[in-house]
């Protein structure tokens, strides 16, 4: 598969696979699909309760542990230096694994003002072994600059909010302009109206493929990983077939043409949204 590749040597697939309310053994059942599926970029968080089900997917689905990219999240009540450590070691536990690929900070929630030490926390798990790459999730270039500033190392990775509706075209030119690889959560709009737009139902229509994976190649023209998350096998094949699809650059300006100035899905805006 096609790769991006951060400032500091960091290399990702061109898509993940997104793992948010797949828990248990169900959980663990989609998780085996998406895999043998051929994804090997998967994304899970402390939040999400459920790097138990994907450690027992990894372990289990036949894949050699170095071929696959696990990646969690640090909650933001476990920003404290001390309590991010524990929470660290406890990911990797409750996974069954050795070492995490990547870790990153869910939310930097600037009022606590903690995400530096979070960072401390991260780059200290790093030099101990137990994770391979550190980044963050909903960073503004502010908080980003402040992590770089004042512990020397920088961001790999910085996965936000995109979509058609909200295409962070300025986040993006900054991530590219500082060798950060951007990440997108709710890639597919997380289950709104986005995969019934009739721009997108024309472009997937006049390609014979679905407004998912209409929607999914441009994220991947854009430079920006996309996350999708299934539970069903077919859609999960769907959306990683999407990788052989390559839009035109007028394709991508009318999907771009879609961005609404109050288009993020839940009003989430990192400057002032805390989420612990
Ligand atoms: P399901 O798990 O039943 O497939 P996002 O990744 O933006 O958060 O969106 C996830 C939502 O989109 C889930 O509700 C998921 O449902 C649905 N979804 C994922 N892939 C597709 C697809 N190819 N076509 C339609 N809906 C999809």
């Amino acid at each position: 598969m096609r790769t991006v590749s951060a400032r500091g040597g960091v290399t990702l697939p061109v898509i993940g696979f997104g793992t948010y309310t797949l828990n248990g053994m169900q959980g663990v059942a989609a998780l085996c699909q998406a895999i043998e599926s051929g994804y090997r970029l998967i994304d899970s968080a402390f939040n999400y309760e459920n790097e138990g089900a994907v450690g027992a997917a990894v372990r289990s689905c036949g894949v050699p542990r170095e071929d696959l990219i696990i990646t969690s999240k640090l909650p933001g009540r476990r920003q404290r230096y001390e309590q991010a450590v524990v929470t660290i070691e406890e990911s990797l536990l409750r996974t069954g694994l050795d070492y995490l690929d990547l870790y990153l900070i869910h939310w930097p929630n600037p009022q606590v003002g903690l995400y530096v030490e979070a960072w401390q926390a991260m780059i200290d798990a790093r030099q101990r072994g137990l994770l391979k790459a550190i980044g963050v999730c909903n960073f503004l270039p502010e908080h980003l600059e402040r992590l770089e500033r004042e512990t020397g190392v920088a961001a790999a990775v910085n996965q936000i909010e995109l979509h058609p509706y909200y295409p962070q075209t300025d986040a993006l030119a900054y991530h590219a302009e500082h060798g950060i690889i951007t990440e997108s959560w709710s890639p597919l709009g997380r289950g709104n109206d986005l995969l019934a737009n009739r721009v997108i139902v024309q472009i997937a229509a006049s390609r014979a493929v679905t407004p998912a994976q209409v929607v999914l190649a441009w994220h991947v023209t854009l430079g920006a990983i996309p996350l999708p998350k299934s539970s069903s096998g077919e859609r999960q094949r769907e959306n990683l077939d999407s990788i052989n699809l390559t839009l035109s650059t007028g394709e991508v300006d009318r999907i771009l043409g879609l961005a609404r100035p109050d288009g993020r899905i839940a009003d989430q805006d990192p400057a002032v949204y805390q989420e612990f």
